[in-house]
């Protein structure tokens, strides 16, 4: 691998010729997991995998990653939880979770009967409470990969801070590295001024891959009462509302390191997944689109598939390859007005 980070490769696609129906590979590799397509359900959005196998072919999904796992068993905040806004959710449970110790024994012998990867999210409040938690789910068989969840807002200590915080990323995602028995992708905060910097953080201690973005941090007022529509006060935006903020931080991300990266924020449709690809992202996850169609990954995956054949491209042709019509590079510091 080059020590030079992604470059927006900028270029018209190089076409596949001589075959006259492209049957597109979209199948990826991403620190060292093989998903047969790139969509994978986000954590929390699709509980353990198993409430959802009478609705869809979980076999048919890239991968799935689970709640977020603490070391030992968390019951979240009280309700109200979640509040749904114009273009949007705002959720704010709490990480509540069975432990990893009851993951292994009650959750994973499900997931383990499936073709489909299984990502497993972690969560701590201290770097060895992260690291109690991945040396307890080593023990399991049939795990593919943890996603370090260092980006929750919904906790009054602990995830957010490490995700705010270079340094204290740096100490986390080494730590974890170095107990994971399997590969670990780090999923970053999007509520941070300068989203690369905890990247590279990431990245210089360890972490195989990167996913972004979390929530962003919101709030919605009811004015008859004057109370906080969710009992946290504030809570996680998710949804279409976050979507070209997602977007934006793949884009300045992708150029910013060289490991692999998934990209999640609002996407819905297979169109939404291609800008998160264009934009630099290896793989996608869907998020709040399963509470309300939860055949959306299937249906991405099969839009990836179908805009690879018409372009007569693989996906991995794809990846970051924005064209920008002018010679600048982009990124702009601040929106223009008007
Ligand atoms: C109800 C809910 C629970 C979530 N729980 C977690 C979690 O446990 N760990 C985590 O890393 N992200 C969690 N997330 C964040 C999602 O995985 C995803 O990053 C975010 O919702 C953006 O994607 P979306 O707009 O497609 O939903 C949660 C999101 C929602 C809506």
């Amino acid at each position: 691998m080059s020590d030079q980070p992604n470059q927006q490769r900028n270029q018209d696609l190089q076409s596949v010729t001589g075959e006259d129906e492209l049957s597109p590979r979209i199948d990826v590799d991403i620190a060292g997991i093989h998903f047969e397509n790139p969509v994978l359900t986000a954590s929390g959005t699709f509980g353990y995998g198993q409430e959802f196998a009478h609705l869809i072919d979980l076999n048919r999904l890239g991968g799935i990653c689970v709640k977020g796992i603490s070391a030992g068993p968390m019951e979240g905040n009280p309700s109200p939880r979640i509040y749904e806004t114009e273009a949007g959710m705002l959720n704010a449970i709490g990480l509540q979770n069975v432990g990893a110790e009851r993951f292994l024994k009650e959750k994973l012998p499900f997931l383990r009967t499936l073709r489909t990867r299984c990502i497993v999210n972690v969560f701590g409040y201290s770097t060895e409470d992260y690291v109690r938690a991945i040396e307890i789910l080593n023990e399991g068989d049939g795990i593919h990969g943890y996603e370090l969840n260092i980006s929750c807002p919904n906790t009054r200590c602990g995830g957010m801070v490490y995700g705010n915080d270079p340094r204290l990323t740096a100490e986390v995602v080494a730590a974890s590295k170095k107990a994971a028995r399997y590969p670990l992708i780090v999923k970053l905060s999007p509520n941070v001024t300068d989203i690369t910097e905890l990247a590279r953080a990431a990245e210089g201690a360890g972490a195989d891959a990167l996913s972004l973005v979390n929530t962003f941090v919101g709030m919605a007022i009811d004015v008859e009462t004057r109370t906080p529509r969710v009992s946290n006060i504030t809570a996680g935006l998710s949804g279409p509302a976050i979507k070209p903020l997602a977007v934006r931080m793949v884009y300045q991300t992708f150029r910013a390191v060289k490991i692999p990266i998934i990209g999640m924020g609002g996407i819905a449709t297979a169109e939404d997944a291609l800008e998160f690809i264009i934009a630099g992202a290896r793989a996608v996850q869907i998020g709040t689109a399963n509470f309300y169609a939860p055949e959306t990954a299937l249906r991405v995956a099969d839009g990836i598939r179908d805009y690879c054949r018409r372009k007569r491209t693989h996906l991995a042709g794809l990846v970051g390859t924005l064209k920008v019509p002018q010679a600048g590079t982009g990124v702009v510091a601040a929106p223009h007005a008007g």
